[in-house]
């Protein structure tokens, strides 16, 4: 009862379900089959972003039966807000060790593209082999650098969303799909 009530009381903050749960399980089997073919069966280093892209990462990980080293990057660009900053800001002290691997990046989504490009750079400049990004949402819009997704489960219109992983000040996360809050 207590549970529910809480899910209800998340669900009316939300004014539209712009991506289902059913929706995503769909298209994360075929983004992550898709990934597989193209890195066959090698090693590789899936780098996730904190703290967005945690669902999202966890659910693609599961489907990616190779051999996998997961790795986490805590990157900050929105600051609690609802438009990015125009700043990236890494919290942690380094990278990860990514010296000759083939990595892949995880976010949640694209959006500036300010986050995956200075992400990628960090990457490939502590010795990674290859580098490609997935990201479960692209917003279709102008980016501030040239920066395009390898993978990309889903586009949407330049809106704010949230659930999957993505939050505003700190909440939502926890919503099984995605979508756009009441103002
Ligand atoms: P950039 O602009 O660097 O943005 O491509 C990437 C990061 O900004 C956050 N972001 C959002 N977070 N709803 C959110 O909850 C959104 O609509 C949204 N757009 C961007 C997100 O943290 C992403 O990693």
């Amino acid at each position: 009862m207590f549970f529910e009530s809480l899910m209800v009381y998340m669900h009316k903050s939300i004014d539209k379900v712009l991506i289902t749960e059913e929706a995503i399980r769909e298209r994360l089997d075929t983004v992550a089959k898709q990934v597989m073919e193209d890195f066959q069966a090698e090693e590789l280093v899936v780098v996730a972003l904190l703290k967005g892209a945690l669902v999202f990462a966890a659910d693609m990980c599961r489907r990616m039966p190779v051999p996998l080293i997961i790795e986490t990057v805590n990157v900050a660009s929105y600051h609690g807000g609802t438009e990015s900053s125009g700043k990236v800001k890494f919290l942690d002290a380094g990278m990860p060790d990514v010296g000759g691997k083939k990595v892949l990046v995880m976010d949640d989504i694209l959006d500036t593209g300010l986050t995956m490009d200075a992400v990628i750079r960090e990457l490939l400049e502590a010795g990674a082999e290859e580098v490609r990004s997935c990201v479960l949402l692209s917003k279709r819009k102008q980016r501030s650098v040239e920066c395009e997704a390898d993978y990309v489960a889903f586009e949407i219109d330049d809106e704010f969303v949230v659930g999957y992983g993505l939050d505003y000040q700190g909440l939502y996360r926890n919503l099984p799909y995605v979508g756009v809050l009441k103002v």
